[in-house]
């Protein structure tokens, strides 16, 4: 096969991933776990062929000195090294990139996670890789460390290992959640995730016990998920955020991700849980804010917490497919839809 297109969703953590044990291979200090969203996907399109690689990003042909372009190039190596492996006639072929986001690329939806999942997927599939689900999210990993969960339908998660063999996602099963988004500020984030990370290892007096703690929060979330028992993997989810954001802050100079606009969300949040809605807070690194509810709560939590979005309206969200290949038809559905 000469051309692929692949659909991947974001994921939201409720076990962060936040440090590398290896830079170069995108290995984890710890384990996470997430839920890939039934939304905001990202299609992408790779064609071989023998000119240089090129990027269309939201219909913009991005230049070759571009740094999204050097990344996907870079990715792109990454995956034509696996065709030489496997002694592959396409191993030498450039490959032009057209990927579409129907999330809002900068605000905070994880965009880089269903990019690279959609790459890996479609670069894989053009490149003539036939990759198991395993091997798949082994090589998303590679573009940026939590792809590898969009690469799992549902529920995932991602074992740390300590090796490009042993680090890789994997379903779990977990109860029905919804989770609801609040986008309090849709700008780009300050502080890329990398450059937080990288900031947190050399500098958080903290970094030793956040890991430790990571790993206990993750054996803690997968016999809540194992025991279906909502209200620990809520309390868990909070815990568990609040700590990243506080190895974070604690960075020198400090860090601070969450706006006050955030910290409200986190308040109305405890302020639904003490009215009798079961409702946990979770953030990435940036200031929107995302809410974990039973399946049931979803519309009305939604209604309590839309006056603190940006736009007035929290979007509710349900558990989505991982990356998969789809027809040229629906890539160009995608594409008008965006247009
Ligand atoms: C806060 O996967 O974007 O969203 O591996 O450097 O590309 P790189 O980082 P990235 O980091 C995600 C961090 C997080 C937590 C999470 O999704 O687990």
């Amino acid at each position: 096969m000469t051309q692929a297109t692949a659909r991947a969703y974001p994921n939201i953590a409720l076990v962060k991933y936040w440090g590398k044990a290896d830079e170069a291979l995108i290995i984890p200090v710890a384990g996470s776990m997430s839920m890939t969203l039934d939304d905001y996907a990202t299609t992408t399109t790779v064609r071989l062929d023998d000119a240089a690689d090129a990027l269309n990003l939201n219909g913009t042909e991005l230049d070759h000195t571009d740094s999204a372009t050097q990344r996907v190039g870079a990715f792109l190596d990454i995956v034509r090294g696996l065709a030489q492996e496997r002694g592959l006639d396409t191993a030498a072929a450039h490959a032009q990139v057209t990927t579409v986001n129907e999330g809002p690329t900068a605000a905070g939806m994880a965009s880089s996670a269903s990019g690279f999942a959609a790459l890996a997927q479609a670069a894989s599939a053009a490149y003539g890789l036939d990759l198991d689900t395993r091997d798949l999210s082994r090589l998303a990993r590679r573009g940026s460390g939590s792809a590898c969960r969009s690469v799992i339908n549902r529920f995932a998660v991602w074992h740390a290992g300590d090796s490009d063999e042993t680090s890789y996602a994997e379903e779990i099963a977990a109860p029905d959640l919804a989770m609801i988004a609040v986008t309090v500020a849709s700008g780009a984030k300050k502080v890329s995730s990398r450059a937080g990370m990288r900031a947190t290892a050399a500098t958080s007096p903290f970094y030793r016990a956040w890991i430790t703690t990571t790993e206990e929060s993750l054996n803690e979330m997968v016999r809540a998920c194992a025991d279906a028992d909502f209200t620990r993997i809520g309390e868990i989810t909070e815990a568990h955020a609040m700590r990243m954001h506080a190895v974070i802050n604690a960075c020198e100079p400090p860090i601070r991700y969450l706006a006050p606009a955030s910290y409200q969300v986190f308040d109305a949040v405890a302020e639904l849980r003490a009215n009798g809605v079961e409702a946990y807070a979770t953030a990435d690194a940036g200031p929107n804010v995302v809410v974990i509810s039973r399946p049931e709560d979803a519309e009305q939590i939604a209604g309590a917490l839309g006056q603190y979005a940006e736009n007035g309206e929290a979007k509710v969200l349900r558990p989505g497919p991982g990356a998969h290949v789809v027809n040229a038809d629906d890539a160009a559905d995608a594409a008008g839809a965006t247009a």
